[in-house]
């Protein structure tokens, strides 16, 4: 009776907040790029090709297709984007609200991880959050 009921909760967690139970799982994961210098390098490239659209080149926000969405897709140079790179990977993989899509299942983790490696990398020294 008692498993039946945490199984109950379990389901209904999942099913109201998913993406919040799973970025909360990824965010457990080690992160691969944490002693390769290359990732950022190879990371701007995958980030030119899927994100540059809505995100914009200079990962400024201000890409053309991100004109016409209702929420203004990340502005990563913004001095108050201060997140880690889990966190920033965990939410490539999941995405965000109706616009920002999920990458989880379109491109492979590692690639994932080396995009989100370059977007932290672009944060200033003095406000960026510790790995
Ligand atoms: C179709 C346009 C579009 C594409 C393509 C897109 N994004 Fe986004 N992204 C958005 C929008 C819009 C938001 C803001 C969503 C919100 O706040 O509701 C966003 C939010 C985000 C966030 C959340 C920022 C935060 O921490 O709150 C991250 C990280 C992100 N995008 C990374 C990426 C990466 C990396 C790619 C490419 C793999 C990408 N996005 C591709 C539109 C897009």
């Amino acid at each position: 009776m008692i498993q039946n009921r945490f199984l109950f909760v379990l389901a209904a967690l999942s099913f109201a907040g998913c993406s919040h139970i799973g970025m909360g799982l990824f965010l457990l994961k080690d992160d691969p790029t944490m002693n390769d210098p290359s990732a950022a390098v190879l990371g701007k490239s995958s980030y030119q090709a899927s994100c540059a659209g809505c995100h914009g080149d200079a990962a400024d926000g201000t890409g053309p297709d991100g004109k016409g969405l209702i929420a203004r897709p990340t502005n990563f140079l913004a001095p108050e984007y201060t997140k880690s790179t889990p966190r920033i990977a965990a939410r490539i993989v999941y995405g965000k609200g109706e616009e920002m899509p999920a990458f989880g299942g379109q491109l492979p983790e590692k690639t994932i991880w080396q995009i989100a490696r370059y977007l932290h990398s672009l944060q200033r020294p003095s406000t960026a959050a510790a790995e």
